[in-house]
């Protein structure tokens, strides 16, 4: 596949399963899932998780998307944060602008209720990873960052953080500071222990409190076209 098509592949809309099939087999294990979350800690309530991978293209995205609906069509309101500035696609997935979001948060000084962007579903609001900057690990170090993380685990009930793959870059490892658990996406396909092993350890390193392993089950086809384009935004970008 040509670097055309694997762009328009990247910002296709994309549909999710959770909202389009609520009956289907996946959208019930979404749920499963978020009831797993739920009681992965009955003290004190998870209310900011991080998804993540080890490799490029594991479903972070799809997997972090369908979560935040799952959690909204339960009631709990719901944020969705696209924290990857390198790849981002939640704009692509809801179809809105990302002239504004994080990044745009990050530089200037101003409210997170100025890029909120609602979507079809009543509980879930976003925030999209606006355009992307030349300095991702930097802004999401900030204190600027730990400030708005705060505010908006405030606001919802339930802050789902979507990011970069653990091996490519730190932007996960940053991320997961600001989180309260971490919930590892692996694709099955190219299922590799040592690269699970080795992104858990710089999970430990971050001190990241890691939830749980989802094994996304993607055909094997995509996965080589995926790292090669990250290797090329990661030269680009870091
Ligand atoms: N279980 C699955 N079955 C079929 N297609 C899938 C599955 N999971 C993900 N995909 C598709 O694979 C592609 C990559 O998924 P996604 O963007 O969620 O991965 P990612 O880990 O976020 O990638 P990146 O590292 O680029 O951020 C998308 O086109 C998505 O629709
Ligand atoms: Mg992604």
């Amino acid at each position: 596949m040509n670097k055309k098509k694997r762009e328009e592949r990247l910002h296709a809309p994309r549909k999710t399963i959770v909202a389009t099939k609520p009956y289907a087999p996946a959208s019930e294990q979404f749920r499963t899932i978020r009831t797993n979350i739920m009681y992965s800690s009955i003290d004190v309530p998870l209310n900011a998780v991080l998804f993540t991978s080890d490799m490029p293209g594991a479903g972070k995205s799809t997997v972090a998307t369908n979560m935040a609906i799952a959690y909204a069509q339960a009631g709990k309101r719901t944020l969705l944060l696209d924290g990857d500035l390198r790849r981002p696609t939640s704009h692509y997935t809801f179809e809105v602008s990302n002239q504004t979001g994080l990044s745009t948060l990050m530089i200037n000084d101003m409210d997170w209720r100025a890029v909120i962007k609602r979507t079809a579903f009543d509980q879930l609001d976003l925030i999209t990873s606006g355009p992307v900057p030349p300095n991702p690990s930097e802004l999401l170090s900030s204190k600027r960052m730990e400030t708005m993380m705060q505010m908006l685990r405030d606001n919802y009930e339930m802050v789902i953080v979507d990011s970069p793959p653990l091996l490519s870059v730190t932007d996960a490892q940053i991320l997961s500071k600001h989180t309260d658990g971490v919930i590892l996406v692996t694709n099955v396909q190219d299922n590799n222990r040592d690269r699970i092993l080795e992104a858990k350890e710089l999970l430990n390193k971050a001190g990241a409190n890691i939830v749980g392993i989802i094994l996304n089950n993607r055909h094997p086809e995509h996965a080589l076209e995926d790292t090669f384009y990250y290797n090329q935004s990661t030269e680009e970008y870091s």
